[in-house]
């Protein structure tokens, strides 16, 4: 499924023949110049649906405007019309608690036909369904987050409610409409005959209906309108006083292709990683003796300092304890955290259970869960079983969780999943007093490790909005330190300490 360039589909034809920009057009004119847009998901839904819908018909990112970081959410009208599927909000949810976690601003570039409507019964009714964009906006607006419209086309029912409850709003004249009820619902509905410009076009709403606030001419107008809204706002706040010139790595950052393998049960060095994603390739290794299979110490990252943690192995206690010492100290410092995470699990086995694992990575787990301080999560290789939890996976709730194309997530790999299965049903079968045949058995393992590896790969979960993106390896930089900078807006207080078990 081709995301970016598709213009040799109908759909985008039309669009353009319309005279109207692509939606990642419309972002590139919002945004400064030759800026970072960090986009995210942009392959939702890949492999589903008859792949119909490209980045699930949505871009959200966060942009650069005026110099200052704001969440872009744009639908693409040469998706089904900008419809609205599971994943498209998932999208839309997840660009606006990133804005709220972090008080951006947040600009919604609205061209959609609202709720895609085969799909209603997995798209309306619940929590975290469409009612859920309305449900934020409101609250984001209490709590002083700006939020602008950009009506570029359809913006329709349900969808009508994104420019209604922005702080201002933009129409396109001859292209925008924003109505709960299109015409033939209206004709359905009480016989009256309207045209969707008399009902809910830009004149009307501009000087009529007050929904919206300002006409434009067109695409352009629109985008450079909402630019010169963007530019009153209020100042950053800079809590990295001490932040450094950014300096290239000393290693080039495109050597990590060679660095990862092709088979990820050979390991990932990462030290080979660090030196490749850090200013200088500098790396302050702490408690470089102990514990080492995990591998902690700070860095500068495009300038910014961070706390980096890298498995180099599965977890045990001491690396457990120590990532629980290191993050204390970040915390601290107010350090953010870059997790690296390729991680197989926690140490199993009668030893290490009698030492008390479980507690040590409980202890590791809690001061991850309450760091308070900007989290970054690459998966870079394997995130198996707890190992994603105490590497603060998504449920962990990091700023931002990518994904590396190599990457595999999972309760646990194919290989490991195919054994404790059999395992299970030859010891069902033998106590049925019935056999389970070699032949049995080889084909239940070849069909759950097909399965685990479709399901455990980086492509799926991307798919399906676990993560926020596949991206470039050697982009990783740029992406944590997009990531760091755009946590610099709001104030992060720390919450108390839980009790931690000795
Ligand atoms: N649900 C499901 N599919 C929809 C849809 C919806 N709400 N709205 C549009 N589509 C589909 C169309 O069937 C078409 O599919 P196809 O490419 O497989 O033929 C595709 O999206 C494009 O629609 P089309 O009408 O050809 O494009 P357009 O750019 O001329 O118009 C809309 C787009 C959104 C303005 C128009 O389709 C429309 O008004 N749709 C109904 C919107 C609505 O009433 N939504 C209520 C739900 S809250």
């Amino acid at each position: 499924m081709k995301v970016t360039d598709r213009t040799g589909e109908e759909a985008v034809q039309r669009h353009i023949k319309r005279g109207k920009l692509l939606a990642r057009e419309r972002i590139q004119l919002l945004t400064d110049r030759g800026s970072f847009f960090m986009e995210l998901s942009p392959f939702a839904s890949w492999d589903q649906y008859n792949n119909d819908f490209p980045s699930a018909g949505i871009i959200t990112g966060i942009g650069i405007v005026h110099g200052r970081e704001t969440v872009i959410v744009a639908n693409d009208a040469t998706v089904k019309g900008g419809t609205y599927i599971p994943e498209t909000i998932r999208k839309h949810l997840r660009a606006q608690e990133i804005a709220m976690k972090n008080h951006l601003p947040c600009v919604y570039l609205v061209d959609s036909g609202g709720v895609f409507l085969p799909e209603q019964a997995r798209v309306f009714p619940d929590r975290d369904h469409f009612g859920r964009i309305f449900y934020n906006q409101a609250r984001m607006s209490a709590m002083g987050i700006p939020q602008i419209a950009v009506v570029m086309g359809s913006s329709t029912a349900g969808g009508a409610y994104v420019p209604a409850m922005c702080d201002e709003t933009i129409m396109v004249r001859h292209q925008a409409t924003v109505f709960l009820g299109g015409p033939p619902l209206v004709k359905a509905a009480t016989g009256e005959v309207v045209t969707a410009e008399e009902l809910g076009g830009a004149d009307v709403h501009t000087s009529l209906s007050g929904v919206a606030d300002y006409l434009a001419e067109n695409d352009r107008q629109a985008l450079e309108l909402c630019r010169d809204i963007l530019a009153r706002r209020n100042k950053t706040l800079h809590r990295f006083a001490d932040r450094q010139t950014p300096e290239d790595p000393a290693y080039d950052p495109a050597e990590l292709y060679g660095v990862i393998p092709s088979d990820l049960r050979k390991g990932l060095d990462p030290y080979e990683v660090i030196a490749r994603i850090t200013d200088g390739s500098r790396f302050h290794e702490f408690k470089a003796r102990y514990g080492t299979s995990l591998v902690t110490g700070f860095a500068h990252i495009m300038g910014y300092p961070v706390g980096i943690i890298a498995n180099n192995g599965i977890l045990f206690s001491d690396s457990a304890l120590k990532a629980t010492h290191f993050i204390e100290l970040c915390k601290k410092r107010f350090i953010p955290l870059v997790f690296l995470q390729n991680i197989a699990g926690f140490i199993v086995g009668k030893e290490y259970e009698q030492a008390g694992i479980a507690k040590d990575g409980a202890k590791m787990v809690h001061a991850v869960a309450t760091a308070n301080v900007p989290k970054f999560t690459v998966i870079t290789g394997r995130s198996y079983g707890a190992g994603n939890y105490a590497m603060a996976g998504r449920a962990y709730d990091p700023e931002l969780l990518f994904m590396w194309p190599n990457a595999e997530i999972g309760v646990m790999g194919g290989e490991q999943a195919a054994m404790v299965l059999t395992m299970v049903k030859e010891d069902q079968m033998r106590s049925k007093g019935l056999t389970f045949s070699n032949e049995e058995k080889e084909k239940m393992e070849q069909e759950i490790l097909l399965r685990y590896k479709m399901e455990n790969s980086a492509w799926f979960s991307t798919s399906r909005v676990w993560d926020d993106g596949i991206i470039d390896p050697a982009m990783t930089r740029q992406y944590i330190a997009s990531g760091i900078s755009m946590t610099l807006y709001h104030e992060w207080d720390q919450p108390s300490q839980g009790i931690y078990r000795m």
